[in-house]
C-alpha cells in the first residue's frame, strides 16, 4: 500500500521526535485521530512521567494520554523510527550565546533519522527555523541514508501554532500551514495532516511555510515593541496606555489589540525573529524593524526596575539597594506554567543586582526549574501565600497576572505595588498604593 494510501486508512506508523510543549500534544492529537504513534525523546524523566500516565505539559490532560493507551508509546530506542511511515520533528530551536540560530538539535535528529529511515518515509519539521532550513540543511543529512529525498523518502514543513494556556484553540483547531518539498511530498504533508488536525492550508514550498512561521512572531514582536513605546509615550503625558487600547479595541475593523508588559516572553517571540535577522544578513538586507523592536522590548525591564526604584526612593528613601521586593508572577504569561525566557527572571537579576532581595509568588510554580539562562536561580522556591503578611516586604512588583492571586492580600500589605499588566485596574480594586508601569 502507498503511504498516500496507509495515512488514508490511519495504518501508516507516526513517530514523533521531541514530546515537549509541541510535539507531546501533537502525539496525542495524531493518536486520537487513529494513528498509532511512539513519541521519542531523549530526556527519561519526560518518559518517566508518561509511564506513570502522567502528562507535563498543560495542553494535555492525564485523561487525554488515558484515552490514547494503545495508540501511543514512547521510547529512547531511536531504532524504532525505522518502523515509522511519517517522522514529525520537534526539537529545540534556540538561540546559542552569541545569539544566532542554534540548529545543532535539528541536524543532530536529522543525522539519527538518516541512519534508520526506511523508504517511502515523509518527514515533516516541526520546530520554528528560517527560511531555508528544510530543503538547504535538512536535504542533505538525509540524503545520506542512501535513499534519495524527494523520490524515495519526502520532506515537508509544517510550523506549530501551539498557545500555551489558550482553552479555545487547540492542537486540532488551529489551522495548520502545510508545505512539501516537491508535489509529492506537498501531497503527503496535506494527506497527513488532514487527517490529523481540521483544517490543513497549503503553501507553495517549504521555505514560505517557514517564512509564515517567523512572520506571525515577528508580527506579535513588533506590534508588542510598539505599544511599549506608546506605554512611555504616554505615560508622561499622564494618559493610560490601557484605557487607549481598550478604546481601540472596540473599532470593529483594522485594529488588534497588543498589550504593554515588562518585557518579552515564551520559547518564540524574544527568540524567533533573530533566525530572520541572521538568514537576512547573508542576503545584505537589512531587518530595522525587526532590530529595533528588539529593542525596545529588551529594554523594557530596565524601565520597570528604574520606575521601582524611584517609588521606594519616594517611599523609603533608599531605593532598592538593601529593599525586599516580592516578586509577583514568573510564568511568562498569565495562567500557565511556562517559565521559558519568562521576563520575571531578568527582573529578579536585575533587582538583585542592584541588592535587593527578591522572593517571589505564583501559583503556577512552585519552584523554579533548570532554565538555560538564570541557572542561579535554578530551584528557589516561592514564598507560601501566608507567609507573605509577616514577610515585611518594601514593595510588590507584579510581573505576570495569574487569575488566582489574591490581589487584594497583596494590597493589604500597604507597600507600593508596582503593576506591569494592569492586574489591579482590570480587577477594579484600590489604587492608592498603585503605579501601572
Ligand atoms: N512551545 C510553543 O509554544 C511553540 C510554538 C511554536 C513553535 N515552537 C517550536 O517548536 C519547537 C519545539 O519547541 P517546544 O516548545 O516543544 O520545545 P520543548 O523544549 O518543550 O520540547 C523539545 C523536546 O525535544 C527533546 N529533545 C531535545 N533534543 C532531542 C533529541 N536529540 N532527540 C529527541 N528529543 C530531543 C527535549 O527533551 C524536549 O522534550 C521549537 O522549534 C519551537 O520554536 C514552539
Amino acid at each position: 500500500m502507498s503511504l498516500k494510501n496507509r495515512i488514508s486508512t490511519k495504518d501508516a506508523q507516526v513517530g514523533v521526535i521531541g514530546l515537549g510543549y509541541v510535539g507531546l500534544p501533537l502525539a496525542v492529537t495524531a493518536a486520537k485521530a487513529g494513528f498509532n504513534v511512539t513519541g521519542f525523546d531523549v530526556d527519561k524523566s519526560k518518559l518517566e512521567h508518561l509511564d506513570a500516565g502522567q502528562s507535563y505539559i498543560e495542553a494535555v490532560q492525564d485523561t487525554d494520554l488515558a484515552a490514547v493507551a494503545g495508540h501511543f508509546d514512547w521510547s529512547t530506542d531511536f531504532a524504532g523510527l525505522k518502523a515509522c511511515d511519517v517522522i514529525v520533528i520537534c526539537v529545540p530551536t534556540p538561540l546559542t550565546r552569541q545569539r544566532e540560530p542554534d540548529l545543532s538539535y535539528v541536524t543532530k535528529t536529522t543525522e539519527v533519522i538518516a541512519q534508520h529511515i526506511s523508504p517511502g518515509t515523509l518527514v515533516a519539521l516541526e520546530s520554528t527555523t528560517w527560511p531555508g532550513t528544510t530543503k538547504e540543511v535538512l536535504t542533505p543529512i538525509l540524503a545520506t541514508s542512501g535513499l534519495e529525498p524527494g523520490k524515495d523518502i519526502f520532506l515537508g514543513f509544517s510550523p506549530e501554532r501551539e498557545d500555551p494556556g489558550n482553552a479555545t484553540y487547540r492542537t486540532k483547531t488551529i489551522p495548520k500551514i502545510v508545505a512539501g518539498d516537491g508535489e509529492e511530498a506537498g501531497d503527503l504533508m496535506e494527506s497527513f495532516y488532514g487527517a490529523v488536525v481540521e483544517t490543513v492550508v497549503r503553501v507553495p514550498d517549504t521555505a514560505t511555510a517557514e517564512a509564515v512561521k517567523i512572520t506571525e512572531n515577528i508580527f506579535r514582536s513588533v506590534n508588542i515593541a510598539l505599544v511599549n513605546e506608546l506605554k512611555l509615550i504616554y505615560d508622561k503625558m499622564g494618559i493610560d496606555i490601557w484605557d487607549v487600547i481598550d478604546g481601540a479595541a472596540t473599532k470593529p475593523f483594522g485594529y488588534m489589540p497588543f498589550y504593554p508588559g515588562p518585557g518579552l516572553g515564551g520559547h518564540c517571540i524574544p527568540i524567533d525573529p533573530f533566525y530572520l535577522t541572521w538568514r537576512a544578513r547573508q542576503f545584505e538586507v537589512p531587518t530595522r524593524f525587526i532590530e529595533l523592536a528588539g529593542e525596545i522590548n529588551t529594554a523594557m525591564p530596565h524601565h520597570v526596575i528604574d520606575r521601582l526604584r524611584e517609588i521606594l526612593d519616594q517611599a523609603t528613601g533608599r531605593g532598592l539597594n538593601g529593599a525586599k521586593i516580592l516578586l509577583v508572577g514568573v510564568a511568562y504569561k498569565k495562567n500557565v506554567s511556562d517559565m521559558r525566557e519568562s521576563p520575571a527572571m531578568r527582573l529578579m537579576q536585575l533587582l538583585e543586582e542592584a541588592g535587593s532581595s527578591v522572593e517571589f509568588l505564583d501559583p503556577h510554580v512552585p519552584e523554579l526549574p533548570p532554565m538555560r539562562e538564570y541557572g542561579q536561580f535554578r530551584a528557589r522556591r516561592a514564598i507560601d501565600p501566608n507567609a507573605v503578611a509577616s514577610a515585611g516586604f518594601d514593595a510588590v512588583l507584579i510581573a505576570t497576572d495569574h487569575d488566582t492571586i489574591d490581589y487584594e492580600a497583596l494590597l493589604n500589605l500597604g507597600r507600593p505595588v508596582v503593576d506591569t499588566r494592569n492586574a489591579i485596574a482590570r480587577r477594579a480594586l484600590a489604587m492608592e498604593n498603585v503605579t501601572k508601569v
